[in-house]
């Protein structure tokens, strides 16, 4: 099974990005959450750091913005060695505008639903987006537990993808640990977002293959 493996830097040491991100070169892409302190209760980094990680990161990176509006400032994160922007459908005013704005950019355009939303929102705008990305927390902090109410939404997605033949990636973002990836893999997930599961730990390359060989026993 062909998975990706993207740690969150959320969990990482902000006063040492660069070796953090060196750190999980073994990883298949570095998953960069922004937040606005207003679409979620908490606060990280904006474009300019993005664009400083974008340019150090040996991995193609993975932006998931918890933003308001990402409608005005989703573009502003579209610098080279970004492969995702993933933005909120609950924040969206224009979904489908958004992500031909991202895959005019030549990035792949990702739709995020919150743990309480349904897959209705999205089910007839799919053919719009590379990938959706279901959160398994509540949006907002890392070390959460898993919601494994999501897995059922996740097998859904995946069941109603392959009856259209539509080549949609599904992520799966928070509690993504040891425990957990297997029955998210299992579900039919693609990409795995993990952030206190890698970071958490001090040999960072070590939790990857871990990670990896789990997910691809699944
Ligand atoms: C939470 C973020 C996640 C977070 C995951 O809102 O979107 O990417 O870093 O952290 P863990 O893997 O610790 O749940
Ligand atoms: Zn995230």
């Amino acid at each position: 099974m062909d998975i990706k493996i993207a740690p969150s830097i959320l969990s990482a040491d902000f006063c040492n990005l660069q070796s953090e991100l060196e750190a999980v070169r073994s990883a298949d892409l570095v998953h960069v959450d922004v937040m606005d302190a207003h679409f979620v209760p908490n606060l990280t980094i904006g474009a300019p750091v993005v664009e400083r990680i974008a340019q150090v990161s040996p991995l193609p990176l993975d932006v998931h913005l918890m933003i308001d509006s990402p409608d005005l400032f989703a573009l502003d994160y579209a610098f080279e060695n970004v492969e995702n922007i993933a933005f909120h459908l609950a924040a969206c005013h224009a979904p489908i505008r958004l992500a031909r704005k991202i895959r005019e950019k030549g990035i792949k355009a990702c739709c995020a639903l919150n743990p309480a939303m349904g897959l209705e929102g999205v089910l007839g705008i799919l053919s719009e987006f590379d990938s959706v990305l279901i959160m398994s927390v509540e949006p907002g902090f890392g070390g959460q537990k898993f919601l494994a109410s999501q897995l059922l939404k996740l097998s859904r997605l995946k069941k109603e993808a392959e009856d259209r033949g539509l080549d949609i990636k599904i992520e799966i973002d928070g509690g993504i640990n040891k425990q957990t990836i297997g029955p998210a893999c299992r579900a039919g997930a693609d990409i795995l977002v993990a952030g206190s599961a890698i970071y958490g730990e001090k040999d960072r390359a070590r939790a990857i293959k871990e990670l990896r060989e789990i997910a691809e026993r699944a």
